[in-house]
């Protein structure tokens, strides 16, 4: 049995001095205690009690090279003796900007900003002055980061909150308290994958609408994904009606191929945000698009600050990230990939032998992972029947066997993960799900 003993006085000592005990809500609901770490390296990372793990949390994703890549430890080192920030323009800034064009479609200009929140309120912005409608059409089950314009009752296994998800003509619930109670009035909250009702919304409201912002790959709730067609009829309605279609890649983006999910799928988004895995852990986001909307900024119609934009470390964390995604031409999405593809199929070998119900929704090196009594899943209404509880039990379960997974089911692979921690992971998976089948056979057996 591993013991948390010093995380749990951690987690004591931090919840007297910090809010919550933690810096972000979220990591409040890890069980048996919100882990705390000590170091991480490759893809293993360990804890205040000296427990390791093998860790597809990923910091929720922005470790796309593992812990401690050698490579961006030195670009950051470099970049630190170089003076960090100067409020001043410098080279780097241009380098990335350039990079980013070059390798994402829909990139014709780009604007930096620190949080995937803050790409998402720039992009909400310059859509609203561009077309000086006020709308904007967001889907159930996706989460575009907790401003108050967008933050709404997010249902997601380890957040509070639960919402139906349904029709685009019921209340949008806003996602905290405190949020301002006007703020969601311009949101229209629709069913993801489902033309008709787009098109109907659209149609109805279109001289309203300024945007419509989607997840390309519901990846934080379900990983779903399009279905043909849909992201294309997204882009068509969009176009022919003058409304700014927004792709959020800040999961996708630089995880689903070095251009992200709208390369991947070839369908150029208006704007697109990015955050996560593009500086390799460092905070660093971004929104790009056509210079005719990212030109806003330079008319100064549209405003955009922050006192640590385009920082020195953060952009040379992103170019020695992208450089090292980038070698042997893009080799390592492959490895992701198929490391990815082996856990998807090895985990669902492993419930059907135990007798488990699950479905593992898998798209390059992100998949989501759940126990629900249904052989798929591909809406947002069928995500919501998956039984929460038993995956934190198995989330926690894992812990014991040595491997770290975020309690929603949302599963993160680096370039770190080997081959063989691949296996390992199988291995202790098998465990996991044997422990949590004969406990559910106890449980079934005593209620006989
Ligand atoms: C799709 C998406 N957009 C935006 C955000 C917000 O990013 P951040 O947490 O960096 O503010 C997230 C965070 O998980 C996200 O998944």
């Amino acid at each position: 049995m591993k013991t948390y003993t010093h995380s749990e006085q951690k987690f004591k000592q931090s919840a007297a001095a910090l809010a919550g005990g933690v810096s972000s809500s979220l990591r409040a609901s890890m069980k048996p205690v919100p882990l705390f770490a000590e170091r991480g390296q490759g893809a293993r990372v360990t804890d205040v009690d000296g427990n390791t793990y093998i860790d597809y949390l990923l910091g929720y994703g922005p470790l796309i090279l593992g812990h401690a890549h050698p490579g961006l430890v030195t670009a950051v080192n470099e970049a630190m003796q170089r003076g960090f920030t100067f409020g001043l323009q410098h080279q780097g800034e241009i380098d990335l900007a350039e990079r980013l064009i070059e390798i994402l479609p829909c990139a014709e200009k780009v604007a930096f900003s620190g949080s995937g929140t803050e790409a998402v309120m720039l992009a909400l912005r310059l859509a609203r002055a561009y077309t000086g409608r006020k709308k904007i059409v967001r889907f159930h089950g996706h989460y575009h980061g907790w401003s108050d314009t967008i933050f709404t009752a997010f249902p997601s296994a380890d957040m509070k909150a639960e919402t139906e998800g349904g029709a685009g003509d019921q209340e949008v619930l806003p996602g905290t308290g405190g949020q301002s109670e006007i703020s969601l009035q311009e949101i229209i909250l629709l069913p993801w994958n489902d033309p008709e009702a787009l098109e109907k919304a659209l149609r109805e409201q279109a001289d309203e609408i300024a945007a419509v912002i989607t997840e390309p790959v519901m990846c934080n709730n379900g990983c779903l994904t399009p279905q043909p067609g849909y992201l294309e009829r997204m882009r068509e309605l969009t176009a022919e009606l003058g409304i700014v279609l927004i792709f959020d890649e800040v999961i996708t983006g630089f995880r689903l191929g070095l251009g992200g999910a709208h390369e991947r799928f070839g369908i150029k988004p208006d704007l697109m945000t990015m955050g996560k895995a593009m500086a390799g852990g460092i905070a660093l986001s971004a929104v790009a698009g056509s210079s005719q909307l990212m030109d806003l900024i330079e008319g100064g119609q549209v405003s955009h600050l922050g006192t640590l934009n385009g920082n020195g470390i953060a952009v040379s964390a992103a170019l020695a990230t992208l450089d090292i995604l980038g070698e042997n031409q893009g080799e390592a999405f492959v490895k992701m990939e198929q490391a990815a593809a082996t856990l998807a199929e090895g985990i669902r070998e492993r419930l059907r032998s135990h007798g488990l119900q699950g479905v593992v929704n898998q798209l390059g090196p992100v998949f989501h992972m759940m126990f629900i009594d249904r052989e798929d899943v591909s809406s947002f209404a069928e995500f919501s029947e998956r039984d929460s509880a038993l995956y934190f039990e198995f989330a926690e379960q894992m812990l014991e066997e040595g491997v770290l997974i975020r309690p929603n089911g949302l599963w993160y692979v680096s370039t770190a993960h080997s081959e063989e921690e691949i296996r390992e992971t199988l291995e202790a998976a098998d465990r996991a799900l044997q422990a949590l089948a004969s406990r559910r056979g106890v449980q079934e057996g005593s209620r006989r």
